[in-house]
């Protein structure tokens, strides 16, 4: 039986597919590459010496999804696919629900045509909102506060409407703070398109000389030094998250959403000296005004995931530092380098170890 991943080429799928993979888990990975390359499903290959089938397909095409249910004995599904920018979902807001919800109605269906019905969904902090009632804990009320938020609140309501339809569906919302770090590898790791909107990715392109300098968006927040203080946590942590909600979606039946954070909060100046020690680079920063739709403060009461998932992180913001500047030294233009893969065929194609992406 087999755990199918959808988008396990991008960042935190990536790094799941590792965990999953040195678990022992049989993988099935569904990706478009629309926002991931397969250079990194190769070196999921290589740091695990293992080797698993990946089908380049989107979520939103029907028909070629269902030949992966029907080419495979399925067990339950991680479900990361989907577009994740703020900014851009605020000036393409249909293409955002297009994708995120389509492609997850689209996703749930064939799970049920299928009898699928353990599910592990990759939700986000975002459908807090602007929150200011720190810790955040799982049921406080949602509102969030741009299209894409809104997606994963949306996304989050219809998998609370499919379990109250059939009971026997086994989901598990995971709603992630702020992921940073990489493997400790440093062959993976965050790779964003163009000039990084997230602190820790801009930070990191500063020290390897790619920017020149961090804008700090506020220091007249009502915080310990005036900036924006964020729950960070380490991907690896995050990812080892999805198999705990793994192994409790297949031992149970229920819908339940688990805030994945390390429950400390730290600001940006903090998060600025912390990636100055790991990496002895000097961040030069510039002050500028606040970000618009930014809270002051966000940090997770992770405890609902300690008791019922039996995780919590426990790696802490040195090692998250460290790990992000041996990625970023080691591949300074993330995965841009490495030829393109011939990924033309739809047919399933085969992750050696050894090194290729070929077609079966
Ligand atoms: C952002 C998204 C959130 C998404 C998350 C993914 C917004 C408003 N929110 O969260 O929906 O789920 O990323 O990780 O975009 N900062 C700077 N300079 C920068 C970048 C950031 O000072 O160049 C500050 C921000 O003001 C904030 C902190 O750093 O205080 C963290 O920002 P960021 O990494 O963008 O994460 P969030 O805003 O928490």
């Amino acid at each position: 039986m087999a755990i199918l991943v959808t988008g396990g080429a991008g960042y935190i799928g990536s790094h799941t597919c590792v965990e999953l993979l040195n678990e022992g888990y049989e993988i099935i990975v569904v990706d478009n590459f629309s926002n991931s390359k397969p250079e990194a499903l190769k070196r999921v290959s290589e740091i695990t010496g293992k080797s698993f089938k990946i089908y380049p397909v989107d979520v939103l095409n029907k028909d070629e999804l269902e030949e992966v249910f029907s080419n495979h004995k399925i067990d339950s599904v991680i479900h990361f696919a989907g577009f994740k920018a703020v900014g851009e979902s605020v000036t393409f807001p249909l293409k955002y629900y297009q994708n995120n919800i389509t492609g997850t109605v689209v996703l749930c269906d064939l799970m049920k045509k299928y009898k699928v019905k353990n599910l592990v969904f990759s939700s986000s902090a975002t459908v807090y909102g602007s929150t200011d009632q720190v810790p955040i804990v799982e049921n406080t009320q949602l509102g969030a506060v741009n299209p894409y938020g809104r997606t994963k609140q949306m996304i989050e309501e219809i998998l609370q409407d499919l379990h109250h339809s059939d009971p026997t569906w086994s989901i598990a919302i995971l709603r992630y703070f702020n992921p940073i770090g990489a493997h400790e590898s440093g062959r993976i790791g965050e790779d964003p398109n163009g000039i990084p909107n997230n602190l820790m990715p801009y930070i990191s392109q500063v020290a390897v000389g790619k920017l020149q300098k961090l804008t700090v968006f506020g220091n007249d927040y009502p915080t310990k030094d005036g900036t924006g203080v964020r729950d960070y946590i380490h991907v690896v942590d995050l990812a080892i998250g999805h198999l705990k909600a793994l192994e409790n979606v297949q031992s149970t039946c229920g819908v339940d959403a688990y805030n994945l954070g390390t429950g400390k909060g730290y600001s940006v100046l903090e998060m600025v000296g912390a990636f100055e020690n790991a990496s002895g680079k000097s961040i030069p920063i510039r002050l500028s005004k606040r970000r618009p739709g930014d809270a002051a403060t966000c940090f997770a009461n992770p405890s609902k995931a300690k008791e019922k998932l039996n995780w919590q992180a426990t790696r802490g913001i040195n090692v998250m530092c460290a790990d992000t500047w041996r990625w970023q030294r080691n591949n300074p233009d993330g995965y841009e380098k490495v030829l393109k893969t011939i990924i033309g065929s739809h047919s399933p194609v085969q992750n050696h170890a050894a090194g290729f992406l070929m077609p079966e």
